[in-house]
């Protein structure tokens, strides 16, 4: 049984159809992709498998472990182990990353009924997950993403995964504005997430880029245009996307709707 699983979801955001119809699918330990053009509403699905409150779904159901979660809010969903690396992460002036981190893990310790972790458990995860994502030190000090680059940003969003552990974890072009250094880094961050003993990490990744997914190599490719899963494929689906873009799959989409 897939750990997540989204059948025939519409979504609606103010007076517009977004999604229309969506059928996706991520398993334990499995890796996919999700592209296709700007507008397209991949962020849109990403939100939405996160309980965004602005977004309506007006029809289907989102699943999680055979769960009906559509109507869940996003803490539970958090809590039942979901993360989401924002396209545009924003700034928390006020709260440190140290703050921010602990307070994550307590409120998710307390969902299960576990104590909050020592200060010396903290430190040792924190430093651990620093060591594996590249973030100095010093960044745990400053306020969440307050004055952060771009590619700082996108490199804090993989150490919260990696303090986290999530059980599915959803990239929102988590590669986009890295050099390519922090891009190998952030893509090891996630392979050694989704290796490490125990772990049946979920990921999807949406991207329009395939430079991440020769780091991080998906079994699933799916395009996504107006609203509608238009085409699936293994990762040689990839290459050809980069080489023939997406209007051989779109005129045909469009052509079949008039
Ligand atoms: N709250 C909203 N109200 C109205 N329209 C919205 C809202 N949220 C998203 N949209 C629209 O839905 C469409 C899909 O947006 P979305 O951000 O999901 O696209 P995307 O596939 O992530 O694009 P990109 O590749 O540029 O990030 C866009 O036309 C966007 O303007
Ligand atoms: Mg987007």
């Amino acid at each position: 049984m897939p750990d997540l699983e989204i059948r025939n979801l519409h979504v609606r955001a103010g007076d517009k159809d977004i999604l229309r119809g969506v059928d996706l699918a991520v398993g334990g330990g499995e890796i996919h992709a999700l592209m296709g053009p700007n507008g397209s509403g991949k962020s849109t699905l990403a939100n939405v498998i996160m309980g965004h409150p602005s977004l309506e779904v007006t029809e289907g159901e989102i699943l999680w472990g055979g769960e009906n979660i559509t109507e869940a809010d996003t803490d539970e969903r958090a809590r039942m182990g979901l993360f989401m690396a924002f396209q545009y992460p924003v700034a928390v002036p006020g709260v440190t990353v140290t703050k921010y981190l602990r307070t994550v893990l307590n409120a998710h310790r307390a969902s299960r009924g576990e104590e909050p972790i020592s200060l010396r458990d903290f430190r040792q995860t924190v430093q651990s997950a620093m060591e594996l994502t590249k973030v100095p030190e010093e960044f745990t000090r400053r306020y969440l993403n307050d004055g952060f680059s771009g590619g700082e940003k996108k490199k804090l969003e993989i150490l919260q995964l990696a303090v986290q552990q999530p059980s599915l974890a959803i990239l929102d072009e988590t590669d986009s504005g890295l050099d390519i250094d922090a891009l190998r880094t952030v893509a090891e961050g996630v392979n050694t997430v989704a290796g490490q003993q125990g772990s049946d990490l979920g990921v999807l990744i949406i991207t329009h880029y395939q430079r991440i997914l020769h780091l991080v190599q998906p079994s699933h490719v799916h395009v996504l245009y107006k609203g509608r899963i238009v085409k699936q494929g293994g990762p040689e689906l990839v290459g050809e996307l980069e080489a023939k873009g997406y209007g051989w799959i779109t005129d045909e989409v469009d052509a079949a709707a008039v």
